[in-house]
């Protein structure tokens, strides 16, 4: 059982930030900086002193208030290995496999690339959460924008072999229009129904459809179900290999 509290952030179009805060130890950390007013409108509600800001990819949306909030609260800012475009202001680098203590615990560092070649996730074990960035979404995953469908689905494996129980942050609420295209290539799913029913729901009271468990993700993201039957027979594929799959529905959702 997590004895962290996480606070989700609205901030742009459609991004979200995290804050995640320690009462033991006093630590709170922030998911990505795309906004340095969000984040300490954010830190200033909750009352929590920023201790360490966890950045996911060099994108915009996630670096650009990255100075603001460092100059602010003095935190120490953990990030990618400059593998595509470098992001000023790290205090460290981390890979694929790297550990780092945060609020007495291990978090863990899973590189996935395709979105961009820099970007990594953020696993806490012991508290069963993941911050996906812009790898996976809410039925979703990102476009490919430095690297290709291999590497994404290599990058979404990573976070498909995590405990069913394990809490999803993604980095965007693109979860309605992702339900939809869910729907079009998997349309006799049930529970992918009934999700997207929900999801409708929670959009029409403009609430927030993340995080999610990734068990229900499992059950519902066809980027996480490349092997399915059904939506292999939806997209005439029955046969073809899985990076093959992957790529023809990355290219579908493009299109959508
Ligand atoms: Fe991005």
């Amino acid at each position: 059982m997590s004895t962290l509290e996480c606070f989700q952030f609205p901030y742009g179009s459609d991004n979200y930030g995290v804050l995640i805060h320690d009462s033991a130890s006093g630590d709170t950390a922030c998911i990505d900086a795309g906004d340095a007013d969000a984040a300490l409108d954010a830190l200033n509600a909750s009352g929590w002193p920023l201790t360490h800001l966890l950045i996911t990819h060099h994108h915009a949306d996630h670096t650009a208030g990255l100075a603001a909030i460092k100059a602010k609260t003095g935190c120490h800012v953990i990030g990618p290995e400059p593998l595509s475009k470098p992001i000023a202001g790290l205090d460290a680098n981390v890979s694929d496999g790297s550990e780092f203590t945060f609020a007495n615990r291990v978090v863990s560092v899973l590189h996935t690339p395709g979105h961009t070649t820099d970007m990594v996730n953020f696993y806490f074990a012991d508290d069963k959460l993941v911050f996906t960035g812009d790898t996976l979404f809410s039925m979703g995953c990102g476009r490919l924008f430095e690297g290709d469908a291999a590497m994404m689905l290599a990058s979404v494996a990573k976070l498909n072999a995590l405990p069913d129980d394990t809490l999803v942050y993604s980095a965007h609420e693109y979860t309605a229009t992702n339900a939809r295209f869910a729907l079009a290539v998997d349309p006799d799913n049930a529970l992918l129904q009934q999700r997207a029913a929900d999801v409708t729901a929670l959009r029409a009271k403009n609430l927030a459809t993340v995080p999610s468990l990734l068990g229900l993700e499992k059950q519902t993201n066809p980027f996480l179900r490349v092997g399915d039957a059904g939506i292999r027979k939806t997209l005439g594929m029955a046969d073809a290999d899985d990076v093959a799959v992957f790529a023809e529905l990355r290219e579908r959702r493009n299109q959508y």
